[in-house]
């Protein structure tokens, strides 16, 4: 339950709807404790009027009073419960949004170490599920509650006023029904959790067939897929029938007990009244009373499982919102224009791995040159790159930018400055446009702009070819552009942000080498201002690199221009040589 205090902070917040409702639930109570009066009141006057004989004209008088003041009273109940739940359910609701927003902050915040360790369908649970478990205490949980209390006090004062020993009586079977419904609320929930499971399960396999569709059917396996949709659908629904089965005990149960109540409301009663002790009418307004207490008493138990199950949700997300990114940018000092990159002896290790990932790396780029990495698959170049865009953090030695260590470097700042055209090219299912934009603000890209990079790009004329140009959608119902096609468009939203520094990781694997040379001459002619890094693993795109450097399980074995690397007929010189020839075959 500690963990729930973690909101407190938000119901201080919005303090006042809070206390706002707490008193329209106590006027909407008044109201209801009053209307069981008005009926014992109408009942009494009824027997008397039977006894004396009244006039018709009386007692149709009689009857609009007693009516309409039964109706005054359940509007103004009606009324003020309305108010009460636009406090306190609407707050629920806000604090919802704000918890959603929190959650949703820090994942921005979180490095993606974090996100290759967790499965995407918890981190959607924690924003969705876990969230609504916990508004459900904040909204229906807090407003029963307070509304049985109030409840609470003002019928059974009431009820006590009339007879004591009927009232305890009648209010007998209460607790024992609060009890039961807690029981059945909780074994609901243990298996509502098993099915819920069962329910992520189920939408992970569908989310992996949609996105792996493609190679579903090369390799034939729609069957295969079919079958183990099949089963887990089957299990879910066998995990829901369990849960249907507890969910139906929950109303007899609970219409049970008032009829219990209310037989020994009558029986008991009943023999009041012959006692002359109560009149006929407290009976009736008893009858009421008790079918007013039954839901605040069967809430109890319900509420007491919402509150458990919003403590575990909420546990959660505190343990959650605890995590602290390993790479923070604290700095807040403006950086001057990228003059200089340098590795000094930088290693890393990945912490699921045994042996480090890169190894005493020293090299540097400065403004105007192109870097060149080369290597074989595996041997380091991606997370060369993710170490100098600080996505990952140097296990030993340093890099520095112009001359000052990346990690005191505001860090926002940098990443602005850099362009990254990532191995893996993602595009968003939206217009060409606005994933050529991405990664600037709107109002700074101008049709100009846009049509400039994607001509250095050289995927201008790919875009030309659809009818709708830039405002074609890509992605699951758009068309779908051809994997060298994907690539230039990375390559042109990372030319619109103008920046300092391109890391290109291999970013033209998919398209044929003229294609690739030229793409390349006119980055290296619009972009000579610019330290340019260049990934790949085809000697030939490297040519033109000021300095090439190759990496063989995460070292540098060899460095210098093309020709002086040629000439030293090392790996580099092997590698071009099997190149030209495969090539020329
Ligand atoms: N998240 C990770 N956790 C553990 N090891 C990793 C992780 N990412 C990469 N590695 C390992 O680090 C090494 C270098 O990977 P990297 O992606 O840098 O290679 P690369 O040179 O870019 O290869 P390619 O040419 O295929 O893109 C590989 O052995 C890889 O298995
Ligand atoms: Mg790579």
């Amino acid at each position: 339950m500690k963990s729930l205090s973690y909101l407190n902070k938000y119901l201080f917040k919005y303090k006042w709807r809070l206390l706002l409702g707490v008193v329209f639930i106590i006027i909407s109570n008044y109201f209801g404790v009053e209307m069981p009066k008005v009926v014992k009141g109408a009942v009494n006057d009824f027997l008397k009027t039977l006894d004396a004989n009244m006039a018709f004209q009386d007692v149709l008088m009689l009857s609009l009073k007693l009516a309409g003041m039964y109706m005054l009273l359940s509007l103004g109940k009606g009324f003020f419960l309305f108010l009460t739940r636009q406090m306190i359910i609407v707050v629920s609701r806000y604090i919802e949004y704000d918890l959603k927003n929190e959650v949703y902050a820090q994942y921005q915040k979180l490095n993606f170490a974090f996100y290759k360790k967790s499965r995407t369908g918890d981190l959607m649970n924690r924003i969705s599920e876990d969230v609504t478990q916990v508004r459900m205490y904040l909204g229906p949980g807090l407003m029963y509650t307070i509304n049985l209390a109030v409840l609470f006090v003002l019928a059974i004062v009431t009820m006590l006023q009339i007879n004591v020993s009927l009232t305890l009586l009648v209010l007998a079977p209460l607790p024992v029904m609060s009890f039961l419904i807690y029981w059945v609320s909780s074994k609901m929930n243990r298996l509502s959790k098993i099915k819920q499971e069962e329910q992520s399960n189920l939408s992970t396999i569908v989310q992996e067939s949609f996105s792996g569709i493609r190679v579903i059917k090369a390799y034939l396996r729609e069957l295969e897929t079919r079958r183990k949709f099949d089963a887990s659908a089957d299990e879910y629904k066998r995990k829901n029938m369990r849960l249907v089965m507890v969910n139906s005990l929950f109303m007899p149960t609970i219409i049970f007990l008032i009829g219990l109540s209310t037989l020994l409301t009558i029986y008991y009663g009943g023999l009041l009244t012959y006692d002359k002790e109560i009149t006929p009418g407290d009976i009736v307004a008893f009858v009421f009373y008790v079918n007013m207490l039954t839901w605040p008493f069967a809430s109890v138990g319900w509420v007491t499982s919402i509150i458990q199950r919003a403590a575990a949700s909420q546990a959660r997300i505190n343990e959650f919102l605890k995590i602290v990114p390993k790479i923070k940018n604290e700095e807040k000092g403006s950086l001057d224009d990228l003059d200089e990159i340098r590795f000094e002896g930088v290693h890393f290790q990945f912490d699921d791995a045994d042996k480090p990932a890169i190894q005493d790396l020293s090299f540097s780029v400065r403004r105007g040159e192109t870097l060149g990495i080369v290597g074989r698959t595996g041997s380091g170049k991606s997370t060369i790159l993710n170490l100098m865009t600080r996505q990952l953090e140097v296990t030993q030695g340093s890099i520095t930018i112009n001359g000052k260590d990346i990690r005191k470097v505001n860090l926002d700042a940098y990443r602005s400055r850099v362009g990254v055209v990532p191995q893996d090219v993602f595009l968003f299912s939206d217009t060409i446009r606005n994933n050529v934009a991405f990664g600037v603000d709107t109002e700074e890209a101008t049709d100009e702009d846009l049509i400039k990079v994607c001509k250095t790009a050289h995927v201008y004329h790919n875009i030309m070819d659809f009818k709708e140009g830039f405002e074609t959608i890509l992605g699951e119902r758009g068309v779908n552009l051809s994997g060298g096609q994907k690539q230039r468009l990375s390559i042109a939203r990372a030319l619109l942000r103008r920046p300092q520094l391109l890391l290109l990781d291999d970013c033209l694997s998919a398209v044929d080498t003229e294609t690739e040379d030229v793409i390349l001459r006119s980055i290296d002619e619009d972009y000579k201002h610019c330290m340019n890094v260049i990934v790949s693993h085809r000697v030939s795109s490297l040519r033109m690199a000021d300095k090439i450097i190759v990496i063989e399980h995460g070292q540098k074995i060899e460095e210098g221009t093309h020709e002086e690397l040629i000439a030293a007929g090392g790996v580099y010189a092997e590698m071009h040589h099997k190149q030209l020839v495969s090539e020329s075959v």
